[in-house]
């Protein structure tokens, strides 16, 4: 884990200036999976991975941003931003730099150091940690104030319109507002959000399956569409419907025989889910660990099965974890095709959790899988640098 003073040493050796610190962090969601971008309902929570931004500013209009992880530095003027090639790393940041500027926000040239220790593309939302610790480094040196809801949708405007990928809002808006020791029951449609406590007794494990599927970005624009689609079938009949949140499990199934198979269990996936979070909210509430285990099931089935956007080792990896002592519930998390699991384990079975389910997972696949614990995190901040510590 780095500290401010480690990134500012790197950032004093390549850039000769004092700078200041932010963070933001990635995060796992516990429930309610491919319903953001449907106006629904989604539990994520912040963990302790964060992507750390120094920043000090510059007089000529440019940002010079340096990626400790990609050991590269890219150098673009703020009038005229532009992608660079396809999947290149600078396009997070120079698209949050763009979407500021779009929304008419004054940003001032600065040098940007970037280091990141949420896994890559592991489903835990690197990009988003990137996105939110970039803008908020360019906001607070641009002395613009900071609307933490409107950051989050310029940042996700920024992944949507100048990276291409056409993500929802959940991932930027925890990043933003994550408290630690809390879930955070966000609806995506109005952005209110309330915190939900996490039982003590407790811990979020977060075990990735060390793959990640090629067809994962490209899928993940396709389910959007087959949403897209059922919505606007569904709103002949029903002309009141905006979203899928909208729509009743009864009114699907009425009108299951103008769907293709494929939309109607898409449909069905992202109608359950939203029901599964608000089951899973009160299940919290009342601690009820035994519904929250179900729902968990519940929601990795209908990912498999209705939204296919699992795939093998996921499904193993899920399936070791349910057969461990201590395991409350464990499910696929993230867009997807690879990547985490996330599982809720009683805080005393942790270790032996941890043991045996690498081995069983090395021991099928032949591959390592590395399994993080993390309590439920803070979002971003600016870290005050002699302490190591939120600035307040
Ligand atoms: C990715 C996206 C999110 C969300 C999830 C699936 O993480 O960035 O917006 O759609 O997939 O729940």
């Amino acid at each position: 884990m780095n500290t401010p003073l480690q990134l500012l040493d790197g950032f004093q050796a390549r850039f000769g200036t004092a700078a200041s610190v932010y963070r933001a962090p990635g995060r796992v969601n516990l429930i309610g999976e491919h319903t953001d971008y449907n106006d629904g309902f989604v539990l994520p929570a912040a963990i302790e991975f964060y992507c750390w931004a120094a920043v000090a500013p510059r007089r000529d209009g440019k940002l010079v941003i340096h990626s400790e992880n990609f050991n590269e530095t890219v150098e673009a003027s703020l009038d005229s931003l532009t992608p660079l090639g396809k999947k290149h790393w600078a396009n997070y940041p120079l698209g949050v730099a763009w979407a500021l500027r779009q929304a008419g926000k004054a940003l001032r040239g600065a040098n940007i150091y970037i280091t990141g220790e949420v896994p890559l593309g592991a489903g835990l939302s690197s990009s988003a940690a990137v996105e939110v610790a970039v803008a908020f480094a360019l906001l607070s040196e641009s002395d613009a104030a900071i609307d933490r809801a409107e950051l989050a949708k310029l940042c996700q405007k920024a992944e949507n319109e100048f990276v291409g990928a056409r993500v929802g809002i959940m991932d930027q808006f925890v990043s933003c507002f994550g408290r630690a020791s809390h879930a955070l029951l966000l609806d995506c449609r109005s952005l209110k959000y309330e915190f939900v406590k996490l039982p003590e007794d407790l811990q979020l494990v977060i075990c990735n399956t060390m793959v990640r599927h090629e067809l994962a970005s490209g899928e993940y624009n396709a389910r959007r569409a087959e949403c897209e689609e059922g919505v606007r079938i569904l709103r002949i009949v029903y002309p009141e419907i905006r979203a899928l949140r909208d729509v009743m499990l009864s009114q699907l199934e009425d009108h299951r025989s103008h769907l293709t198979p494929q939309v109607f269990a898409r449909c069905r996936h992202v109608i359950t889910e939203n029901a599964r979070v608000k089951s899973a909210v009160e299940a919290f509430h009342r601690g009820d660990t035994k519904t929250l285990g179900q729902l968990l099931h519940e929601s990795h089935r209908s990912l498999r099965d209705d939204y296919e956007v699992s795939c093998r080792e996921l499904d193993l990896m899920v399936e070791i974890a349910m057969a461990q002592p201590g395991l409350i519930g464990a499910r696929m998390t993230g867009g997807g095709f690879g990547g985490c699991t996330i599982n809720l384990v009683k805080s005393a079975a942790v270790s032996d959790f941890r043991r045996s389910v690498a081995a069983a997972y090395s021991s099928k696949t032949g591959l390592t899988p590395e399994i993080y614990l993390s309590p439920a995190s803070e979002g971003a901040q600016q870290m005050a640098l002699e302490e190591n510590k939120p600035a307040k």
